[in-house]
């Protein structure tokens, strides 16, 4: 597996780590500690919290970026490789990249590629987003799936997604998002709160790693906030698609 080199440092700083206030320099290891942490169990957790939904929302995602034959596909914090997977099924003569800056999401991902003969076809880097490690004008697509709202700095991360593209390359992300109505925002804040870390703790026997998850989901901005930190970055004809009336969104750019 290739391995960038050190992660952005960035002492005095402070952000958010769930509903916690630390230290810019100290998110990425607590996120990297709560993915290590969930490695093993991801896929499974995933499938548990969403009944399934989360495979819905990652389809939507395949139709709506519309994989070509032939096309280069970084998936940042890509994880255990859902995104790639999905891609390389629907453009048979394509390939992927996944980079993640936690080792042990990669290894189960590099298991299931191996289990699913595709391995030939992908990559799979150990670094972050906010730092590449490759040239300008490298994929012609970028994405990023529940990943970009455990980034320290998200305007880096988008920058560094314009740079690795192509021109005329294009950027989808998914992410949780916030719901339109006051009355559903609190009925799934009931359910967030309530049920995922208990289930963290049963399946996972983890309470806290989905602890966290629940709250960065709270912490991340509505759907035209973010849209507008992508165009900020340099992206153009910005869009977005609400997934089960917000739960999730589908914001989409292009490097023109
Ligand atoms: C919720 S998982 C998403 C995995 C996969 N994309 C999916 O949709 O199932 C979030 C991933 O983001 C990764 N991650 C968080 N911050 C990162 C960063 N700065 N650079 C690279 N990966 C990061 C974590 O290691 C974790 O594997």
């Amino acid at each position: 597996m290739k391995r960038q080199g050190q992660m952005n440092d960035t002492t005095q700083k402070t952000t958010h780590f769930g509903f916690s206030e630390v230290a810019e320099s100290d998110k990425a290891g607590m996120v990297h500690g709560v993915f290590t942490n969930v490695a093993s169990k991801y896929d499974i957790m995933n499938d548990v919290m969403s009944v399934g939904v989360h495979r819905l929302w990652k389809d939507a995602m395949m139709d709506w970026l519309a994989p070509r034959n032939g096309q280069k596909l970084l998936d940042v914090a890509g994880g255990t490789g859902d995104v790639a997977f999905r891609f390389l099924s629907r453009a048979p003569a394509a390939s992927a990249t996944v980079l993640d800056m936690t080792e042990s999401m990669l290894v189960e991902g590099r298991k299931r590629a191996e289990a699913e003969a595709l391995s030939h076809r992908l990559d799979w880097v150990v670094g972050d987003a906010m730092a590449l490690p490759f040239p300008d004008n490298s994929f012609d697509r970028y994405t990023i799936s529940f990943g970009i709202r455990n980034v320290t700095r998200i305007p880096d991360a988008l920058k560094e997604a314009f740079r690795v593209l192509k021109p005329g390359g294009r950027l989808i992300v998914l992410e949780f998002s916030q719901l339109p109505n006051a009355g559903l925002q609190k009925l799934y804040d009931l359910y967030s709160f309530n049920v995922i870390p208990r289930m963290g703790q049963v399946i996972a026997n983890d309470r806290d790693s989905y602890q966290y998850l629940v709250e960065s989901i709270r912490k991340f901005p509505d759907q035209e906030t973010f849209a507008a930190m992508i165009r900020d970055a340099g992206f153009e004809n910005v869009k977005y698609r609400n997934l089960s009336l917000g739960i999730a969104a589908l914001h989409s750019g292009w490097k023109i």
